[in-house]
């Protein structure tokens, strides 16, 4: 396992969150969860770009259950380390999702607003069901009533990056999730 201090992290991380290792045992147990739940329908997984793309390859390819993949993108006006819940489709999904199962994969749940939207906007156009797997859960989403049925991970409230999520759409490549030092975003 590569630590703290390794020339494969970065030194603006501050510490390893979860290890490659771990993501990769519970990305297999989330599956497990999905396939049960599925048994003999097929799954129309939709990712969130770009956070959400290694969380859903590796997904993708541990469940047995039959998918199809469309990508969606949306930009929620805010900081760079916040959200507001206004939120922009900067790409939209190339089919009709109507009747279909969808399952939306999430990188993280913050404050829930992007993932409020979104549920609301997959629920207008008519699929047979819609429910949501996110890798990992922020302590404010509870605040937020939005129903994730699938969570790899509660963490606390603080920024992290690897694993596709960035700062400054950098470190997104990194295999593992990791604590951001403060004193890269702040000033
Ligand atoms: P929400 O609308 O506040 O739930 O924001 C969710 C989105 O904000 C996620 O899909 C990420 O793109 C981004 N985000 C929230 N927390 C983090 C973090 O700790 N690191 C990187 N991106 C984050
Ligand atoms: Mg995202």
């Amino acid at each position: 396992m590569i630590d703290v201090g390794s020339p494969d992290v970065p030194p603006e991380i501050e510490s390893v969150v979860m290890s490659e290792q771990a993501i990769s045992e519970r990305v297999r147990e989330l599956a497990a969860q999905v396939d049960a739940d599925y048994a003999g329908r097929e799954i129309l997984l939709v990712g969130v770009l770009k956070g959400a793309v290694m969380f859903m390859a590796d997904l993708a390819r541990a469940l047995r259950t039959p998918v199809s993949m469309e990508f969606m993108a949306v930009s929620s006006y805010g900081s760079s380390t916040s959200s507001s819940g206004v939120v922009r489709i900067l790409k939209d999904l190339d089919r009709e999702i109507a009747d279909k199962h969808v399952l939306v994969v999430e990188d993280i749940i913050d404050s829930g607003l992007t993932l409020s939207w979104l549920l609301r906007n997959m629920r207008s156009r008519g699929p047979a069901s819609v429910e949501v797997v996110a890798l990992m859960r922020k302590p404010d989403a509870a605040k937020i009533e939005v129903p994730v049925k699938y969570v790899g991970f509660d963490i606390a409230n603080e920024f992290v990056v690897g694993y596709g999520l960035d700062y400054a759409e950098r470190y997104r490549d990194l295999p593992f999730v990791g604590l951001l030092r403060p004193e890269v975003y702040t000033v």
